[in-house]
């Protein structure tokens, strides 16, 4: 896939209802989108797959929601104050800002053609904000710019009330926002972004086979999303390169048509985030193991994912133009397909009569109107049949249900699947059960 294809994802995703530029109307605003009806089901799928996968069927990882806005300590104590920071240079002629590190000073300006820039400064990446109606530095607090430090400053509280023993996880879904210098590249660097963590503490000589276990972890769930698998790179980074509470971390990297770039990390905390909390708020974080009677504080495993990225990469993966025999004119027909996996496609079945007449559209509606009860359903009545097809293999929808004048006689419907196009006539007592078949 080419640079031509993340423009044919933006069109596809703004003309079928995926995702729009924020604020539109008034000319956008830098690297904010909103997700429109198709997109929202889609991350809501996404993430309760992963909540599936993460909390529900683990009874030792439990969820929690926490505050966006925070404390304004708990970023002293993280390090986020002092180190959540880019370097930045800007062009003096045109004023163009960069990140020191993604480009070469020796080189000109890429907006004006000029060679002349500041000296690189820091740049923090949190958003400042101001709590109560009088500004000033009292009440100055920032967004969370990660959702970790909610449950780190949580730790306590989940521990005791949960019950749960060493090594437990705590998870949790939610926005997280950063004043990115460099943006761009759709959904990929947004400046409102939304992370599913987990901190996952551990006896500090169990980290790595925990860390090898999060790992698969992570694979299964690009698996899920039908995620490219050749595409997708480890980045072991560099001890150079870590972040500032880090030992070790994992980019989970993806070969985007912009470039090979991190999809989710996965890192090793080490103690570092309890004990700096445990040093500024004065209050005991450690531990209490029941059986040896030892107190220690536990060490931090954390698989960070961004939502937002993996939809991005399930797009791109899902992406497909097929050539589909030849065309009226003479030239050859392409149509596009999302192939989005089933559990991840915002619409399961679409319904669609043949023709608009009450005699068909009513049976028809009803018919969707039942399968709503287990199945994500859109029904549809306008247009031909060759557009509704075409508009539906756009958004990805597996199977089509075709209710024709024969369905009345003969009590069957006829169903189309995406990828191989092929038509199966079935009867409509069988077809829930022939649905979920195909789904599965
Ligand atoms: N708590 C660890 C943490 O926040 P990170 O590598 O800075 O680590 C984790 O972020 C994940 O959040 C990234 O791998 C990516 O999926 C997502 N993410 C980070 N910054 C983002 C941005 N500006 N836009 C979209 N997603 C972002």
């Amino acid at each position: 896939m080419d640079l031509k294809s993340i423009e044919n994802i933006v069109s596809l995703c703004k003309r079928r209802g995926f995702i729009f530029q924020s604020s539109e109307i008034y000319g956008g605003l830098g690297s904010t989108w909103d997700y429109g009806p198709l997109g929202t089901e889609m991350k809501k799928r996404i993430k309760d797959d992963w909540w599936q996968n993460t909390v529900t069927v683990r009874p030792n990882v439990v969820g929690m929601d926490s505050s966006i806005l925070m404390h304004p300590k708990v970023w002293e104590a993280s390090g986020h104050i002092s180190n959540f920071n880019d370097p930045m240079v800007d062009c003096k002629q045109c004023k163009s800002r960069y990140r020191a590190d993604h480009i070469d000073t020796n080189n000109p300006c890429k907006k004006c053609g000029n060679k002349d820039w500041t000296e690189p400064r820091q740049f923090n990446l949190m958003f400042k904000t101001s709590i109560g109606p009088v500004e000033d530095d009292a009440n100055i607090t920032f967004l969370r710019p990660e959702t970790a430090q909610g449950i780190f400053v949580n730790f306590n509280n989940v521990q005791t009330t949960a019950r749960q023993k060493i090594p437990f996880g705590i998870a949790q879904i939610g926005k997280a926002f950063r004043n990115e210098i460099t943006t761009g590249n759709f959904i990929f660097r947004l400046r409102e972004f939304e992370q599913m963590e987990v901190e996952y503490f551990v006896k500090e000589n169990e980290w790595e086979d925990v860390f090898e276990s999060w790992r698969k972890t992570m694979h299964n769930f690009a698996e899920s999303l039908g995620l490219d698998k050749e595409k997708l790179k480890e980045n072991d980074i560099p001890a150079s390169d870590l972040a500032h509470y880090s030992k070790r971390t994992i980019d989970f990297e993806y070969e985007y048509p912009f470039g090979q770039k991190e999809l989710w990390g996965l890192a090793y905390r080490t103690d570092h985030d309890l004990k700096q909390h445990m040093e500024v708020s004065g209050q005991d974080l450690t531990y209490h193991d029941q059986q040896s009677g030892e107190r220690f504080l536990p060490h931090v495993v954390e698989p960070s994912l961004g939502v937002d990225r993996s939809i991005l990469v399930a797009l791109l993966s899902a992406y497909t133009e097929e050539e589909v025999g030849t065309a009226n004119d003479g030239e050859k027909a392409t149509r596009v397909v999302m192939k989005f996996p089933s559990a991840i496609a915002p619409v399961q079945v679409a319904v669609l009569p043949l023709s608009k007449k009450e005699e068909l559209a009513k049976p028809a509606r009803e018919l969707a109107q039942t399968l709503r009860e287990n199945f994500r359903v859109e029904y549809d009545e306008t247009q031909s049949i060759g557009k509704r097809y075409r508009r539906q293999d756009e958004i990805g929808t597996p199977l089509c249900v075709t209710f024709d004048f024969e369905s009345i006689e003969d009590n069957a419907v006829t169903v189309r699947d995406r990828d191989t196009m092929e038509q199966k006539r079935i009867k409509i007592p069988e077809l829930e059960s022939y649905i979920k078949e195909q789904l599965n």
